[in-house]
């Protein structure tokens, strides 16, 4: 495989070694929290505690892996020296990469309310502004449309949206209530787009041909699903 190649899966294996295995952590410790407060079963007093530290992990890690995804695809979409928009567009991008993460790690250490909110939103704009470059692939920006539930961008964006939230409101859902309900709802379908990006991230995986492929897969139809006779 060239180097390219390896890039191309970089995303995918830092999902499956890193993300999915936290989340099942995650889950876990989330179950005894609430099984702790309900007083159903006795675990450790530790589990909230746990459960929060690595929550914070796995929302760290959900924003790099969308940001190493968005990267890549965006740098080796074309050859550098074609890169639409030249130095100048490269620049610019450069900068919108470097402040979501110096936005995350503000928001990571923020404790008034007022900064939390404001550098989770301008987090998620970051990743949002990354993910709406041209060379982002996107089936459909139309949620009346199949097409648009069943892609893996608009799904990833909105996970990401899901875990600076709960990271953003850390203190809150541990003093509030209706907060606490909320981060429990948010997060249960946050672990159902999990289970739909282990889906369609695989399918798109599988889609995706190596680097020397690409001129001969690159030559079919689509459309009609047919390819040109190989070469003798
Ligand atoms: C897969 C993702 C997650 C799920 C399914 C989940 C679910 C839960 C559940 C069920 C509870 C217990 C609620 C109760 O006692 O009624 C909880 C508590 C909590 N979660 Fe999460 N959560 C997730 C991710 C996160 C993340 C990313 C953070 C923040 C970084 C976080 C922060 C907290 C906090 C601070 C509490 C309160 C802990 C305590 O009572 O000591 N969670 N969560
Ligand atoms: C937490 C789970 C995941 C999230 C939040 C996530 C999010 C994203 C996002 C936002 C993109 C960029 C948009 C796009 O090109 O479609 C992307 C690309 C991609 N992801 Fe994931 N992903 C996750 C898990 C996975 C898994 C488990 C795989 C495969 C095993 C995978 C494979 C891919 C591939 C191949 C691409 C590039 C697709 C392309 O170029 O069109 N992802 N992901």
């Amino acid at each position: 495989m060239a180097l390219v190649d390896w890039l191309w899966i970089l995303h995918p294996v830092l999902a499956v070694v890193l993300i999915y295995p936290l989340t099942g952590i995650v889950i876990r410790l989330a179950m005894q929290t609430r099984s702790r407060r309900l007083k159903t079963a006795k675990p450790p007093p530790t589990v909230g505690r746990n459960h929060s530290d690595l929550g914070r992990w796995l929302a760290a890690a959900v924003v790099g892996l969308v940001i190493v995804a968005f990267t890549v695809v965006i740098a080796r979409h074309a050859p550098l020296d074609q890169f639409q928009g030249g130095f100048a567009r490269a620049g610019t991008l450069l900068l919108v990469l470097i402040g979501t993460l110096l936005s995350f790690g503000a928001l990571s250490i923020a404790t008034a309310p007022g900064l939390r909110l404001a550098f989770a939103l301008i987090t998620w704009a970051g990743v949002l502004g990354l993910g709406a470059q041209p060379e982002v692939w996107r089936l459909s920006d139309d949620p009346l449309s199949p097409a648009f539930w069943q892609f893996h961008y608009w799904s990833g964006v909105a996970v990401v949206g899901l875990m600076l939230f709960s990271l953003g409101a850390r203190p809150e859902i541990l003093r509030d209530l209706r907060l606490r309900r909320l981060h429990v709802t948010a997060n249960r379908l946050a672990v159902l787009v999990f289970v739909a990006q282990g889906v369609t991230g695989t399918r798109d995986l599988l889609e995706i041909p190596l680097s020397w492929q690409k001129p001969t897969i690159y030559a079919c139809n689509f459309e009609l699903r047919t390819c040109p006779p190989p070469a003798q």
